[in-house]
């Protein structure tokens, strides 16, 4: 029997402002998930938040897309977001596009990263959640955990990996998707998927078995909505040890605070900024952008953990980096490179104050 891991999130709304989603909510969503465990749909959970996104970390043997399982993770943010109504929250309901299930989470607002796999002896995993940016993100990261020996040793020295990994790029603006093989393929990777608002890293695999080794959420709210309604916060999965990259091998690239699109009103490029689930909230200029990990043990379809992996302290020198590098940018207010560009402005509000002034323009 395979195992699979789901990880579904959306931002049902927050306190104050998008800073971050109260208790109450995760209380909600756990009322519904333990239905969720009585009646099988899944065999274990665990629920987080990360700024403003709640996750929903699910364990079940009803492989990728589940309808069930899709329809529990729904009704688990309807009833959060009834709560957040109540209580008045901003933007309560904000991710849910329609207020019935239809099948599949996809198209409905909520971001998903699946994987269906069969246990190994030990299969230690890591679930990345990010706020106020967007599954971009994770393109610098993907890259260097499963293709730059600069960051994993491992490709260099250990022969389960030394095949290297498939990547399935997918194209968001005209929806379509191409795998490439690492190492061969690098120079042509990197060509797309430096687009980080174009071209996404969706899912890659162990290249010596086809073993599914990472996925990442690519939801993307704004062209799901066809106006702004917010960035797409992503969260990913990473399958560790034996064959993958280690823990710290899957961690390493986050050392690096690297400039990523969101952090305010979704417009702006700001250092994504590893941090304790503790610290998950956004509060600087409604950021700055953030990501947590945490770490699993899959044991016969349960979560074992997790274990908080950014409170480590050795992050702590990333962190003021990032604060550093917040402080710099943030003197350039709203020119490029910290606003983000046109094209990426269009799907703001904008346009709508450009428009606006559109009868004044004079010929030169
Ligand atoms: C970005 C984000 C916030 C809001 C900002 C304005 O992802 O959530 O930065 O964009 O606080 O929010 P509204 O338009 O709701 O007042
Ligand atoms: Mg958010």
């Amino acid at each position: 029997e395979k195992t699979t891991l789901s990880v579904i999130k959306a931002d049902v709304g927050s306190i104050p402002g998008h800073v971050v989603a109260p208790p109450e909510l995760l209380e909600e969503c756990e009322i519904e998930l333990n239905r969720g465990l009585t009646e099988n749909t899944i065999n274990d959970f665990y629920i987080t938040r990360c700024g403003d996104d709640i996750q929903l970390i699910m364990t079940h043997f009803s492989g990728e897309d589940n309808t069930d399982v899709h329809r529990l993770a729904y009704d688990a943010f309807l009833r959060a977001t009834k709560k957040a109504k109540e209580m008045k929250l901003y933007g309560a309901g904000q991710d849910l596009l329609k207020d019935t299930f239809s099948g599949n989470v996809k198209g409905m607002g909520p971001g998903v990263a699946e994987i269906e796999f069969e246990e190994r002896r030990s299969d230690p995993v890591i679930v990345f959640a990010a706020d106020k940016t967007d599954p971009g993100a994770f393109s610098l990261p993907f890259y260097r955990m499963f293709v730059d020996p600069f960051c994993t040793p491992g490709l260099v020295i250990d022969p389960t990996l030394q095949e290297g990994f498939s990547l399935e790029i997918h194209d968001i603006k005209e929806n379509r998707k191409i795998t490439l093989d690492a190492p061969e393929d690098t120079y042509k990777i990197l060509a797309f998927i430096g687009s980080t608002g174009r071209y996404l890293i969706k899912r890659v695999y162990r290249r010596s078995d086809g073993e599914i080794a990472a996925s990442l959420s690519t939801e993307k709210l704004t062209h799901i909505a066809g106006k702004y309604v917010g960035k797409d916060d992503p969260v990913a999965i990473v399958r560790c040890q034996s064959g993958f990259p280690s823990v710290g091998e899957a961690l390493e690239p986050f050392a690096f605070p690297h400039l990523v699109s969101g952090w305010m009103r979704g417009s702006h490029r700001g250092p994504f900024m590893p941090v304790s689930q503790e610290d998950a909230r956004n509060s600087r200029l409604d950021g700055p952008p953030k990501v947590i990990a945490l770490g699993f043990q899959i044991n016969k379809g349960t979560l074992v953990g997790p274990e908080d992996l950014f409170s480590d302290v050795a992050y702590d020198r990333t962190r003021e980096k990032a604060q550093e590098v917040a402080d710099y940018i943030r003197r350039h207010g709203p020119f490029e490179p910290h606003r983000l560009g046109e094209e990426e402005m269009e799907y703001t509000t904008l346009p709508q104050i450009l428009k606006s002034l559109e009868s004044k323009f004079k010929k030169i």
